[in-house]
């Protein structure tokens, strides 16, 4: 009879050798933390397919900021809900527009919170596209414009900026967008605020959710064309390197789940920290069968979040994370 010489086993035997060679660990400091905010007075308003997210007016918003505080949570991904759109997604870069009200009231109860200010004009587009369209008559389709839709994000990020955003987070994908962002911000001079750019955006039906909340889903066509397709991933290195290159200082990758692969070959390509956003329908999962009783919450979430961390994430975006928190800071189980 002969013996296995390796044994790998060895290592797992006690729950201390278990959590000696533990390799990834997830913390509070590696949480970002999703808020939707809206205009009127006195709303909390639980999204239907997203149990325990809300969108929150500003006269409420405080306690939630200071429970987020008490947590531990270092930083928050302001999303604004207007209640005026246009064609050209201006509310997006008014100086009193809900996101820079949002900002400059949470800098003001809790400033060492870090605001993380998307940067995107789908929620303040009357079409629900993130960025200037034209619609051409001939070929029944609308085209996203490039160039123009840069100009407006960039004002949009400086508007931000100026409300105290400490990191600016564009998402829509645009050829040039953050080289335009950087521009935008340097002349005005911030050139110590970060841009955490959605280098690698896939056009996700993991969106679902989202978009049901934000209140913006395309009116007409959809976001192929500027965001990429599920079945490329070395285009995801080629919108990488052009970020990169254009001065980002953190990568983001979306949805999360789906898309380790990617995560993984982000890390092994570049130095930058890698963001990983687990985006509303992976939530909406997890939080639809944990009310069937059908799968553990929180060991399931905890399991998910180790991965992103083993993926070669360094800070995860997630709707769990007020959870996760609480869970990290309550006894070991
Ligand atoms: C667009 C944006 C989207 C999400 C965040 N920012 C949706 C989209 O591209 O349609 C999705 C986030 C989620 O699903 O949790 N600005």
């Amino acid at each position: 009879m002969a013996y296995p010489t390796v044994r790998n086993r060895r290592l797992r035997t006690s729950a201390a050798l278990r959590n000696m060679v533990r390799e990834h660990a997830v913390t509070v400091n590696d949480l970002i933390y999703p808020i939707f905010v809206t205009h009127e007075s006195n709303v909390k308003h639980e999204i239907p397919s997203m149990p325990g997210v809300f969108h929150w007016s500003l006269d409420r918003l405080e306690v939630e900021i200071q429970e987020i505080v008490a947590l531990g949570i270092q930083s928050v991904l302001l999303f604004g809900i207007p209640h005026e759109k246009d064609a050209h997604g201006g509310p997006a870069s008014d100086p009193n527009g809900i996101v820079q009200q949002a900002t400059r009231l949470i800098k003001q109860w809790a400033p060492q919170l870090l605001v993380i200010a998307d940067t995107c004009l789908c929620q303040f587009t009357e079409h629900g596209h993130c960025g200037v369209v034209q619609y051409d008559e001939a070929k029944k389709r609308a085209d996203v414009l490039n160039d123009p839709s840069l100009e407006l994000l960039a004002k949009t990020a400086v508007s931000q900026a100026e409300a105290g955003a400490d990191i600016i987070a564009p998402s829509n994908m645009m050829d040039g967008f953050v080289a335009a962002i950087r521009q935008g911000l340097d002349e005005a001079g911030y050139q110590d605020v970060p841009i955490m750019s959605y280098a690698v955006k896939y056009a996700s039906s993991f969106y679902g959710p989202f978009r049901d909340a934000a209140h913006s889903a395309p009116q007409f066509g959809d976001r192929k064309t500027y965001q990429m397709d599920p079945a490329n991933a070395r285009e995801a290195i080629r919108e990488a390197d052009s970020d990169v290159a254009e001065g980002a200082d953190f990568l983001m990758v979306k949805p999360g789940l789906a898309y380790m692969d990617i995560v993984y070959r982000l890390r092994e390509r570049y130095e930058l920290p890698i963001v990983v956003y687990n985006v509303s329908a992976e939530y909406s999962m997890v939080k639809a069968a944990a009310a069937q009783g059908w799968i553990d919450e929180r060991s399931i979430v905890l399991e998910t979040m180790v991965s992103f961390k083993r993926a070669g994430a360094d800070l995860i975006i997630t709707y769990f994370a007020k959870d996760i928190a609480s869970w990290l800071n309550g006894p070991r189980s």
